[in-house]
């Protein structure tokens, strides 16, 4: 995965800004954005009054965050980290709410899934399947079959992208965990 510049549209996701409110009123917990980038979709979450705890591994990005703090609030705190190449940093059922957008990294699902409260909201929105991003992306079912049993899923959108011969699928969810 590339390291990004920060994006002159710093909108939050779309997506994300109908579920956030559910989000942030709702959690009993820690709300984590896996892959914050430049923290657009952070600041969004933490202006209904919600601290977020935003993990990238790009340190241009996070002190951006911190250098907009004070005009945004201070709700958020930062933790430079590689999710792919350091062992998971959180323990079982401790997070209230994970979103992830557009950082997709498929070894990382089972620890979502593993560090989610019962009731914890999971939000997950991967790059859509323009150009190369096909070999990015996590393969058709693979994200629905590894959440089917023990979330209760509210959005599944799924879109098989990349050539015919890629198995390969972009992903919008919005799920919550369930009691088993
Ligand atoms: C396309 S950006 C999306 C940022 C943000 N979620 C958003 O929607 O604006 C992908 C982000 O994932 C981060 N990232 C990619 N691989 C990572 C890894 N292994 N560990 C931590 N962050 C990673 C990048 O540094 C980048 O900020």
């Amino acid at each position: 995965m590339r390291l990004h510049k920060k994006p002159i549209d710093q909108n939050p996701s779309k997506l994300l800004t109908t579920y956030a409110q559910e989000i942030a009123f709702n959690t009993t917990g820690q709300i984590v954005d896996i892959g914050c980038g430049y923290g657009r979709n952070a600041f969004h979450l933490s202006s209904f009054g919600v601290p977020v705890l935003c993990i990238d591994m790009n340190r241009d990005a996070l002190n951006f965050i911190e250098s907009s703090k004070k005009e945004n609030g201070n709700l958020l705190t930062v933790a430079e980290f590689d999710l792919f190449n350091n062992p998971w940093p959180f323990g079982d059922e401790t997070l209230g709410a994970i979103v992830n957008i557009h950082c997709f990294i498929p070894k990382i699902l089972d620890n979502f899934i593993s560090s989610l409260k019962v009731g914890g909201y999971l939000f997950i929105e991967t790059i859509d399947g323009r150009g190369k991003n096909y070999l990015e992306l996590p393969p058709v079912g693979f994200i629905k079959e590894k959440l089917t049993k023990s979330f209760d899923i509210k959005l599944f959108k799924e879109k098989k992208v990349g050539p015919e011969q890629s198995d390969a699928s972009s992903v919008k969810l919005f799920a919550s965990k369930k009691k088993l």
